[in-house]
């Protein structure tokens, strides 16, 4: 088998390489430079030069503020992006693969969502992400298509250049004392975790619509309490509300997912999220872990 990985060096796209690498399998790593998935001349050009048997699309474009003010660019990498390499995926034969969000949800479900639930989301990115989920499944049908939620690696999110860790590094490390919001509620979930089980799903031949995040739940101040205590950081780490941080991005206020189709599959269940980050912790920043 051959596997294509498009944003192959981006957060998640790292830790599936290295996941695809680990288990033997060819792979085709597609960075900006080589594809423009908004543009399906250069999609299928890549598809067509490297003939993977699966294409995993974890292209984005993913700041929520961005969104919101440019809707136009937004839905051409995650939607009209998801319809070209479905589009070129059938075309050719190619099993296609698309990474998803919680944040097709508004949070007013207040219990963990299957993926039976009908998705409501509240922004533009969303919203684009739905729209991607659909055109996937509506033009290669035999898509696989996986949500997941609030992803860390050891790559940081190439837009963002961080993730929730670093960010809280950064924070404990200039301000006096850092405050978390304690009324939004996810699973937080390493991109290695996910990387191993999407190979495994792909050996299992799985299509349509799957949750895949950690066990588990807090709030984002539960998460970074959990970073603050582990790795010794001393600033106080005091307790917010969302109102106390206005925004133009309406987000959910608690989006977990659970994981109810992998739990019909004969696969081992995803880590549950707080022994994930120790181990996370643990491997890279191991110094301050100690
Ligand atoms: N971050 C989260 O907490 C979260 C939560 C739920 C779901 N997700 C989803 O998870 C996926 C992976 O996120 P991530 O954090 O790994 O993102 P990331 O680090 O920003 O990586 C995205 C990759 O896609 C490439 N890319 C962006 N626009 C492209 C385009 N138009 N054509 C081709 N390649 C393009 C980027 O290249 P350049 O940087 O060179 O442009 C980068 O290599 C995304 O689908 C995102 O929606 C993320």
């Amino acid at each position: 088998m051959k596997v294509a990985v498009v944003g192959a060096n981006g957060q998640l796209g790292t830790d599936l390489m290295e996941a695809l690498t680990a288990a033997g399998i060819e792979t085709a790593p597609l960075g900006h430079n080589d594809i423009e998935v908004a543009e399906l001349d250069s999609v299928r050009a890549s598809l067509e030069l490297h003939a993977p048997d699966a294409v995993l699309n974890t292209a984005a474009f993913h700041s929520m503020p961005e969104c919101e003010a440019d809707p136009r660019r937004t839905f051409a990498v995650n939607a009209v992006g998801a319809l070209n390499l479905a589009r070129a995926a059938a075309e050719l034969g190619v099993r296609n693969v698309y990474f998803s969000t919680d944040y097709v949800f508004d949070g007013g479900k207040g219990e963990p969502y299957d993926e039976t639930d009908r998705p409501r989301p509240l922004n533009v990115y969303g919203t684009s992400k739905l729209a991607g989920e659909r055109l996937s499944e509506v033009y290669a049908p035999d898509s696989l298509i996986l949500r997941i939620s609030g992803i860390y690696g050891r790559v940081p999110c190439r837009h963002k250049g961080a993730n929730f860790i670093t960010k809280m590094i950064e924070l404990a490390d200039r301000l006096p004392e850092v405050r978390v919001v304690t009324d939004e509620v996810l699973t937080p979930t390493p991109t290695r975790a996910i990387a191993e089980k999407t190979v495994e799903l792909l050996g299992t031949g799985a299509t349509g619509l799957m949750h895949l995040t950690c066990e588990g739940s807090c709030s984002w101040h539960e998460f970074a309490a959990e970073i603050f205590s582990t790795l010794r950081l001393e600033t106080p780490l005091r307790e917010a509300r969302v109102a106390d941080f206005p925004s133009p991005v309406r987000r959910p206020h608690y989006s977990v997912l659970a994981n109810t189709r992998l739990a019909e599959m004969d696969l081992a269940p995803m880590p549950d999220w707080r022994q994930a980050l120790r181990d996370f912790l643990a491997r890279e920043h191991a110094a301050a872990a100690g």
